[in-house]
């Protein structure tokens, strides 16, 4: 029979020599594995008589435990050296700059239209919305631009070839429908911006066919032309952030105002360049007028007892005169290099913070 004493002392050597991980597992199988050397003992103990196994069987037991827990031990050991020693050989340079994430940029189209809402939200009003496949009675007829109306040719719609719910279906050429929706939806008092994409099959250097409108409606009792006025110039303020604004209301035509006013802000020079604010020039930024009583009507509300105005504007334009860019293509172009000059950061936007003060 095998010397358990010899048996222990050689494993146990070898369990101490055993420098590797291999090396340890190697022990292991020798010993404890399917032929290893105390499975073969324990093995045997089924061949013993009943004394035998008596006094052998502990001895066995007490082998395998010995054994296992060295070889546990061992393989902890080696494991945390090795930590030990990767920890040494590595070091952390805590100082190091973190490598910069690739980041995106706010769209100045985005910006603005943020800028819009948050000084239009300063003066009470919310922000409305509108499909952008409109159909042919909220773009033009309730607007009072009937089927026989040149201006209708004028917007150089993009039709749909095929009718819904026996309706022509259009790309809404402005974001005056919403007016429209808004007046249909709600009771007034109305007081709305709606931005947001508007079609036109148009496209050369001041024109896309994609391009952005921002429209504000206000509908209450008594409201007339000075609230106009007011608001539009408060609102140019706040967005040009100059207390300088000067507006030049002229007689204009929109089939849905009555009066129509189309809306200058004056410019200066300014290097060279033509800064808004002071009144050296004159530049065009605003349709507006009092809603058409036939508007009213069209939504179902009487026009005797509810009045107010509208007004819309580019979106694009008004991003173009306050941050200096000046071809209108570039905004839809998405070429990278003009969003990283132009765009904003999403974590550092200027924000209006002044508001439209008091
Ligand atoms: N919808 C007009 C356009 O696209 C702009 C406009 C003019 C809107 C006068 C208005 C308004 O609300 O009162 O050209």
């Amino acid at each position: 029979m095998t010397d358990l004493t010899t048996l222990e002392a050689e494993l146990m050597t070898a369990i101490a020599a055993a420098d590797t991980a291999q090396a340890i597992e190697d022990v292991r199988v020798k010993a404890l594995g399917k032929q290893g050397a105390i499975t073969t003992l324990l093995k045997s103990l089924g061949g013993m008589s009943p004394e035998e196994r008596q006094s052998e069987g502990p001895k066995i037991h007490a082998l395998r435990e010995g054994v296992t827990g060295a070889i546990t031990e061992r393989k902890t050991g080696l494991e945390r050296a090795a930590l030990d020693a990767k920890l040494a050989a590595e070091t952390l340079d805590m100082t190091l700059p973190a490598p910069a994430f690739p980041q995106g940029s706010v769209h100045p189209v985005s910006q603005v239209m943020d800028e819009l809402a948050e000084i239009f939200a300063d003066m009470g009003f919310s922000v409305a919305t509108g499909p952008e496949i409109e159909d042919d009675w909220h773009n033009f007829t309730a607007l009072n631009i009937p089927e026989t109306h040149p201006a209708r040719a004028m917007h150089d719609t993009f039709y749909f070839p095929d009718k819904r719910d026996g309706k022509d279906m259009l790309l809404r050429t402005h974001t005056s429908p919403v007016q429209i929706r808004t007046m249909t939806s709600e009771k007034p008092p109305i007081r709305i911006i709606a931005p947001g994409r508007v079609y036109r099959s148009d496209s050369d250097a001041t024109h896309t066919p994609m391009f952005h409108q921002i429209e504000g409606l206000v509908i209450d009792k008594g409201i007339h032309l000075g609230h106009l006025k007011w608001t539009l110039e408060t609102f140019l303020k706040a967005f040009f952030e100059r207390d300088d604004i000067v507006l030049r209301l002229r007689p204009s035509y929109f089939p849905f105002t009555e009066p129509s006013v189309e809306v200058d802000v004056g410019y200066s020079i300014e290097k060279g360049r033509r800064v808004i604010g002071g009144s050296e020039g004159w530049m065009e930024v605003l349709g507006s007028g009092m809603v058409h009583r036939r508007v009213i009507e069209a939504c179902g509300l009487d026009p005797d007892e509810w009045q107010g105005f509208a007004f819309g504007t580019g979106v694009d334009r008004l991003a173009m005169l306050k941050y200096g860019m000046d071809d209108l293509r570039a905004f839809f172009d998405g070429d990278l290099r003009w969003l990283r000059h132009y765009g904003f950061s999403a974590l550092d936007v200027p924000t209006l913070s002044g508001g439209v003060g008091a």
